[in-house]
């Protein structure tokens, strides 16, 4: 089966799959230089659109789209390869933050939405990645970017981390207080890397969060990994 991958849950999915004997190749983009590789084949680099997804999935019987719920483009394309040819699908999404008692969360739709909302934010701690950068590159609000590949562009006052998550969150307190931080930018992604959202309650930091975008049409989700395992033990294909 082909997993299309780029998460933690898609590698603890190949790894998984791998033990129980299926034959798994994990598709990454290829963004990062040095990634955390799954149990099983991997293969690295765009399939050249839903069309050449589609020639790919003529050798494969099962498609898992486990990719990040913010890499809207590649599930767009498994969705359309997966109806195109008739391979059973189906993404494998961790659910959404909930904001909880003594949470400023100030939920936007985008990430240029989000640029937008920040006016006098105070000192902003942008942590959503490599890729959106450029809506923030004029804004001073910024002063602390982390991703794991350095962004195209920086905003002027921003100082860069790269680092891998997920963070401890000792480790978000100390970073927040050593910046002064007084708003976090971050998506919502869900999953293990919420040590940030915790740390900004503690401290009463303000988190503008992106809001995902809709899973395609027609698609079955699943929630995490083992009911993925699930899902292709019990898929005829
Ligand atoms: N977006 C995020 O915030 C984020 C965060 C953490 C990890 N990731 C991971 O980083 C990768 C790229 O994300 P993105 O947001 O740039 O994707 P995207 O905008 O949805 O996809 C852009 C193009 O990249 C290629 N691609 C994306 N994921 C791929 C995969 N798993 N295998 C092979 N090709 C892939 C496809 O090229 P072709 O059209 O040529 O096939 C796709 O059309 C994904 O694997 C995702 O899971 C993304």
């Amino acid at each position: 089966m082909l997993v299309l991958g780029g998460t933690a849950e898609a590698r603890a999915l190949a790894d998984t799959l791998t033990a129980r004997g299926h034959h798994v190749t994990t598709s990454l983009a290829g963004r990062t230089r040095d990634p955390r590789l799954p149990a099983g084949e991997v293969r690295t680099g765009g399939f050249g659109g839903a069309e050449g997804l589609a020639t790919a999935l003529r050798h494969v019987d099962l498609l898992v789209d486990a990719t990040h719920p913010f890499a809207e483009r590649m599930s767009d394309h498994a969705a359309q390869a997966a109806t195109t040819t008739g391979t059973p699908w189906v993404v494998l999404r961790r659910p959404g933050w909930t904001e909880g008692s003594g949470d400023r969360w100030v939920r936007v739709p985008t990430t240029s939405a989000a640029a937008g909302a920040l006016g006098d934010a105070g000192s902003v701690f942008l942590a959503i990645g490599r890729q959106g950068v450029h809506h923030f590159a004029a804004l001073e609000q910024v002063r602390l970017v982390r991703a794991i590949e350095p962004p195209d562009v920086l905003p002027p006052r921003a100082h860069l981390i790269l680092q891998r998550g997920p963070f401890a969150l000792d480790d978000e307190r100390a970073l927040l207080a050593e910046h002064r931080i007084d708003t976090i930018v971050a998506k919502d992604s869900g999953g293990a890397t919420e040590a940030k959202l915790v740390a900004a309650r503690e401290a009463g930091v303000v988190v503008v969060l992106v809001d995902r975008p809709a899973p395609p049409g027609g698609a079955r989700t699943v929630p995490d990994v083992d009911t993925a395992v699930e899902w292709v033990e019990n898929t005829p294909n």
